[in-house]
C-alpha cells in the first residue's frame, strides 16, 4: 500500500460487532470559550458579552435564558460573526466542530452561515424575502451551498418543507411569504434552517412573535427535528417556560455574563442563583388566577457600557450583603455540573459553595 493511501486508515478486518454496539460519544459541536463581544459607540463601548464560556453536544439543546438586553443575541450573532456596526470579537474563541471561526475572515463565514450554522429569528418576515416565493428561498441555500442543480434543490426544498409538516406542500411551494399565516412562515425559515442540514441551529426567541397555541407547535417541532437530524441547538429565550421540557441544559445569562448553569430538570428542582429564582418566578403558572399580576423583578440591569466591579445582580437582589457591593463573585461552586456566580446562594449547596461564610 502507498504511504499516505487513504486505504490505510481503513480497518483490514470487520469492526467486531460488540464494538459497532457501543453508544455513541457526545461529541462537542460548539466550544465557547471566554467570549467577549463589544459594541463601539461613538463615546463608550458596550460589553455586551463579557467572557461567556459554553458547550453543546450534537443532540443537545441548550438554552440560553436572561431578561432583555443581557446580551443573548449578541452570543449567537457571535457564533454567525453578523454583529451590528461596532460591534466585534474583542477576545475568546467560538470553535464549530474544532474549528475556531473567530479569525475567519468574511468569504468563509460565507460558507459557514447558513450551511454549517443556521439561524432561526424572531420575526419570519426579517428571514424571507418578500418577493421570492418559499421554495425558490430554501433552494437558493442549496444551490449556493451544495452546488445542487435548479431540479435537485427544488426537490431539497419539497423534502424540508414535508419534513416540517408543512400542510399541501407541492402547492405551497410556489407561494410568496404574504400568502402564509405566521406559523406557516416560521415553518418556511424552519425549513430553510435545515435544508443544508446544519450542525448547529441557533433559535433566537423563535416562537416570542407567534399566538400561543402556535408557539408550542413550533417549540415542539424544533426538538423533533433536532432529535431525528441530531442537530446541536441554541434555544435563546427570555422566558424559563420556553425552556421547560425543551432543553436539556440551561444556562441563565445577565448582564453579559453566565450566572449559573445545569441540567434543566436541575435548575428548576434546585437552582442557587437569586436571579434564576426571580426569573423561575416570573413564568406565568395554568393555577395562576388571571387577575393576579405576574411577579416581575424589581429594578433594571446595568449599563453594559459601564459594568459595576461588584455584583452586577445587587441592587435587585433580596439576599444582596456587605461582600456582594465589594467584589463580583466567580461562576463556581462544589459541582462542576452546576455552578452558580453568587456569594449568598439560595438553597442548600454543599460544604464547597462559595464564599458566603465571608460575609
Ligand atoms: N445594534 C446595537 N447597537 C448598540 N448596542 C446594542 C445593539 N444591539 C444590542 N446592543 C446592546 O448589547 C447588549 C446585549 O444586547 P442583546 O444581545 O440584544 O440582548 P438580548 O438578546 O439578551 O436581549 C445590550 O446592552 C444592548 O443594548
Ligand atoms: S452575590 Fe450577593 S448580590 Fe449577587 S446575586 Fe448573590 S447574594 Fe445577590
Ligand atoms: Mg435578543
Amino acid at each position: 500500500m502507498r504511504p499516505g493511501s487513504h486505504a490505510i486508515l481503513r480497518p483490514t478486518t470487520p469492526v467486531p460487532a460488540y464494538e459497532a454496539c457501543v453508544l455513541p460519544q457526545m461529541t462537542n459541536v460548539l466550544e465557547i470559550e471566554q467570549l467577549k463581544t463589544y459594541i463601539r459607540q461613538r463615546h463608550t463601548v458596550v460589553q455586551a458579552v463579557d467572557g461567556v464560556s459554553l458547550t453543546i453536544a450534537e443532540g443537545e439543546t441548550l438554552g440560553l435564558v436572561g431578561e432583555s438586553g443581557c446580551g443573548k443575541t449578541m452570543t449567537g450573532m457571535s457564533i454567525m460573526k453578523l454583529l451590528p456596526p461596532g460591534g466585534h470579537i474583542a477576545g475568546g474563541h467560538v470553535r464549530l466542530a474544532g474549528r475556531d471561526l473567530v479569525p475567519l475572515g468574511e468569504r468563509d463565514m460565507r460558507h459557514v452561515r447558513g450551511n454549517e450554522v443556521a439561524v432561526i429569528f424572531q420575526d419570519p418576515m426579517t428571514s424571507l424575502n418578500p418577493t421570492m416565493s418559499v421554495g425558490s428561498q430554501i433552494a437558493e441555500g442549496v444551490r449556493i451551498h451544495k452546488g445542487a442543480s435548479r431540479a435537485q434543490a427544488r426537490a431539497r426544498a419539497l423534502e424540508v418543507l414535508k419534513l416540517v409538516g408543512m400542510p399541501r406542500p407541492e402547492e405551497r411551494i410556489d407561494y410568496f411569504p404574504h400568502q402564509l399565516s405566521g406559523g406557516l412562515r416560521q415553518r418556511v425559515v424552519i425549513a430553510m434552517a435545515l435544508a443544508c442540514e446544519p450542525k448547529l441551529v441557533i433559535a433566537d426567541e423563535p416562537t416570542t412573535a407567534l399566538d400561543v397555541t402556535i408557539q408550542a407547535q413550533i417549540l415542539d417541532l424544533i426538538t423533533e427535528l433536532k432529535e431525528r437530524l441530531r442537530m446541536a441547538v441554541l434555544l435563546i429565550t427570555h422566558d424559563l417556560g420556553v425552556i421547560a421540557g425543551r432543553a436539556d441544559r440551561v444556562m441563565v445569562m445577565y448582564a453579559g455574563k453566565i450566572v449559573e448553569s445545569a441540567s434543566t430538570l436541575e435548575l428548576f428542582a434546585d437552582r442557587h442563583h437569586p436571579y434564576t429564582e426571580a426569573l423561575l418566578a416570573s413564568i406565568p403558572r395554568l393555577d395562576q388566577v388571571q387577575t393576579e399580576t405576574l411577579y416581575s423583578i424589581p429594578g433594571l440591569p446595568p449599563d453594559l457600557a459601564h459594568p459595576p466591579t461588584w455584583c452586577r445582580f445587587q441592587p435587585r437582589c433580596r439576599f444582596a450583603t456587605q461582600i456582594c457591593r465589594d467584589s463580583e463573585p466567580e461562576l463556581g461552586g462544589g459541582d462542576p455540573a452546576h455552578p452558580f456566580a453568587c456569594f449568598n446562594p439560595v438553597g442548600p449547596v454543599g460544604a464547597s459553595a462559595p464564599v458566603a461564610a465571608a460575609t
